[in-house]
């Protein structure tokens, strides 16, 4: 009897599954999650059931995100005892930063718990948690550790898409009263150009074609450009704005109070910066404004909004606000809606104030009762609604150029995005994804364009 020759067989690879609350700066960190454990032979699924390590990155800016990841938790509680799997699960991000221990202690099925600073050491927090056997809680690390290791050059190629995320800029410094931010992601860090340019160089290289440059509080940016130079944002965009085949820049989120004149001319001289800004205002009240402690006035939004139009005629604006702030009045919110019709936004999100542990405002007194909450934020999408609703249209009959992203899911289809970050569905044409096309409008849904090439 012959012997087949004894073949070991490979063993399967580990798969992790990471699911990403909030922000875009936790879209780009659970991308680096994915990295990071790729190198230690990690493939990412999107089959929580067949993961072997789940990893939840959270977000802790409202209740309801931080309430969120322990149902999420409950879920996965109950998925591992009908599977019996050997499934880890993993904490991560902010609400990780905000309450540490406190997540094993509510949540015993954790087995990682490791905050936005620390993600680039989940291998080692890996082999940790598989020595000891008990739960690692690690949310302790400086920011400038954790870029120094995710600058360091990737021995995989990472396959990305026509858009990608960069991180510039971590933490705040500004303190509003009502947000965690400041506690949760620490001090204001940004990251020297020169990374940033490597990074962004890698990225296009890699078939990018439209990078966000990201940042807490992005447009506070600042570092040692070329020839000892003193960096702000504008300079970091024009010089990133060099690279042959980045067809578009943006960035996101700013403060008001770091709009400064070069970043705003930038906005009129470099033809890849989009014209579409997230600048968050809060609140239309000069009252609000002081209590949120957001050093501006509605007056002094207002007019650095005239100016940002007048460096770039065709910008398309887009804010945060909150209703509901502690003390605010009738006639506060009233300002709001006034400050919403004088500066027009293509975009919104608004929220009800949500009292956040540790932040100041959440012990004011003045709370405002839910049901009013609820009726401002009602009025006010409304209005934002309309006014979203209203830029879309006007872009009918336009000739827009779209930065082609992937098919869509009719025959000769591609989606695309305008300068506006709209959504653009176009039928026909046999254009490769991340070329940039000119596309006419033709119709506007909710949330989309639609529309047919033409020629240049
Ligand atoms: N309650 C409601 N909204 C909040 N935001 C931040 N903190 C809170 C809070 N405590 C909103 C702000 C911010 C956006 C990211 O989330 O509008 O700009
Ligand atoms: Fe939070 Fe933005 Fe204010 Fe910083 S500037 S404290 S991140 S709302």
């Amino acid at each position: 009897m012959s012997q087949t020759p004894h073949k070991t067989q490979p063993t399967a690879p580990s798969k992790v599954f990471i699911k990403t609350y909030g922000c875009q700066m936790n879209v780009y960190d659970s991308e680096r999650m994915g990295e990071v454990l790729g190198e230690r032979g990690y493939v990412t699924t999107q089959a929580v059931e067949d993961a072997d390590l789940v990893i939840l990155n959270t977000c802790h800016i409202r209740e309801k995100a931080a309430e969120k990841v322990y149902s999420e938790l409950g879920r996965l509680r109950k998925l591992k005892l009908r599977s019996g799997r050997d499934m880890k699960i993993a904490v991560a991000g902010c609400v990780a930063q905000a309450e540490g221990e406190e997540i094993v202690r509510r949540a015993p099925v954790v087995d990682l718990v490791f905050g936005p600073q620390t993600y680039h050491r989940l291998p080692d927090l890996l082999d940790r948690h598989d020595q000891t056997g008990t739960a690692v809680v690690e949310t302790e690390l400086p920011v400038d550790e954790k870029f120094e290791v995710l600058d360091a050059p990737s021995t995989r190629p990472v396959k990305r898409g026509v858009a990608a995320f960069l991180t510039v800029q971590e933490g705040c410094d500004k303190f509003c009263t009502f947000c965690v931010v400041p506690y949760t992601r620490g001090a204001e860090f940004s990251r020297p150009a020169d990374r940033i340019i490597n990074e962004a160089r890698k990225l296009v290289d890699a078939g990018v074609r439209e990078i966000t440059l990201l940042g807490q509080n992005v447009n506070a940016w600042h570092g040692d450009g070329l020839a000892g130079r003193d960096w702000t944002l504008g300079h970091l965009l024009n010089a990133l704005s060099q690279i042959d085949g980045l067809e578009r820049l943006r960035y996101t989120t700013s403060h008001p109070r770091d709009m400064d004149d070069d970043l705003i001319a930038a906005h009129g001289s470099n033809p890849k910066l989009m014209p579409y800004l997230h600048l968050p205002v809060q609140s239309g009240s000069d009252a609000i404004l002081k209590a949120m402690n957001r050093r501006h006035t509605a007056a002094e939004y207002i007019e650095l909004v005239g100016r940002i139009r007048r460096a770039r005629p065709d910008i398309a604006l887009s804010s945060d606000f909150i209703v509901g702030f502690p003390g605010e009045t009738d006639a506060d919110f009233a300002a709001t809606m006034d400050l919403v019709r004088q500066v027009t936004y293509a975009q919104a999100y608004s929220f009800k104030y949500s009292p956040r542990p540790g932040t100041p405002a959440s012990t004011e007194t003045g709370q405002v009762p839910e049901d009013v909450k609820t009726a401002r934020l009602a009025e006010l999408q409304l209005l934002l609604g309309s006014q979203q609703a209203s830029f879309n249209e006007a872009c009918k009959g336009r000739v827009l150029d779209i930065l082609l992203e992937k098919p869509g899911r009719e025959k000769a289809q591609l989606i695309g995005r305008s300068p506006y970050l709209q959504s653009v569905f176009i039928d026909g044409g046999d254009h490769a994804i991340g070329e940039t096309v000119k596309v006419a409008i033709e119709s506007v849904r909710p949330n989309s364009l639609t529309g047919h090439m033409v020629e240049a």
